[in-house]
């Protein structure tokens, strides 16, 4: 225990959590667009995929709650190194020099806390379906489950709704591809060679997630996904 807490204290120790948790959310978050991305394989797919989900019962809430603590201990970690460093430097730079810097990494804090309103918001819209009255008037489908397909659909045709998701997107991506070299470098993999290209392996990583998320609004928005009831 003891060593636990002294890693935790350290400064390395701190980086290491904060780039294990972010690892642990990107997995959820490929795992998570390969689920939406079966909207494109119609209703039945994503209507199954979701009963699968509420199917595993209290192993979902076990899942939630790991997820939940993940992301706390990331926010926290991270809180804990912004005030590491503050600490280190007391008095902001007289003149900020931005010339390394790139503006993912300077808005990492901004982009993480906009991405946690979005996860709010995302939670009250598509789980607990508070913010569209609409949602509860979906009939179930076929074979008697949640008509998911359609909620998206549905969800995803006010132009507002859509725009919220994609600017979230597009702060997911800012917050990836500055995230995953940084978490390189927290793993000590500081090579002249290898560290460029695996930033810019992981810049690729984060757009591709962004098109692959923004491409369910868009295919809403232009009319190749139609909802299979009227409302
Ligand atoms: C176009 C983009 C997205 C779509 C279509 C989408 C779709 C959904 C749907 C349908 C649900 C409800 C599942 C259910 O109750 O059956 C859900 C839940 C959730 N989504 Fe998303 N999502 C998107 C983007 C994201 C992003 C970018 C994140 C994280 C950064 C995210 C995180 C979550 C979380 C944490 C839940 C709650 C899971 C649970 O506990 O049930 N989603 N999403």
């Amino acid at each position: 225990m003891n060593h636990l807490s002294a890693f935790s204290r350290s400064s390395i120790g701190k980086k290491i959590i904060v780039a294990v948790t972010g690892i642990i959310l990107i997995g959820f978050i490929v795992g998570h667009l390969l689920g939406n991305l079966q909207i494109f394989l119609g209703p039945e797919a994503v209507n199954r995929y979701a009963e699968g989900l509420r199917a595993l019962g209290p192993l979902l809430w076990v899942v939630r709650i790991f997820l939940l603590a993940v992301v706390v201990l990331h926010i926290y970690f991270t809180i804990r190194l912004v005030i590491d460093n503050r600490k280190a430097r007391p008095e902001a730079y007289a003149k900020k020099d931005h010339v390394k810097a790139t503006f993912a990494s300077r808005s990492m804090g901004l982009s993480g806390l906009l991405l946690l309103a979005f996860i709010i918001y995302h939670i009250a819209h598509f789980t607990v379906r508070v913010t569209d009255p609409r949602f509860a008037l979906l009939k179930a489908d076929p074979l008697n489950r949640y008509d998911v397909y359609s909620m998206m659909v549905y969800g995803f045709q006010n132009v507002l709704v859509s725009g919220i998701y994609i600017v979230a997107m597009f702060l997911l991506a800012l917050h990836l591809s500055h995230g995953s070299s940084s978490f390189f470098q927290s793993l000590g993999l500081n090579d002249k060679k290898l560290t460029p290209k695996l930033a810019t392996a992981g810049r690729i990583f984060a757009w591709l997630i962004f098109a692959g998320y923004t491409s369910i609004p868009l295919a809403v928005l232009l009319g190749l996904v139609k909802p299979t009831q009227a409302l």
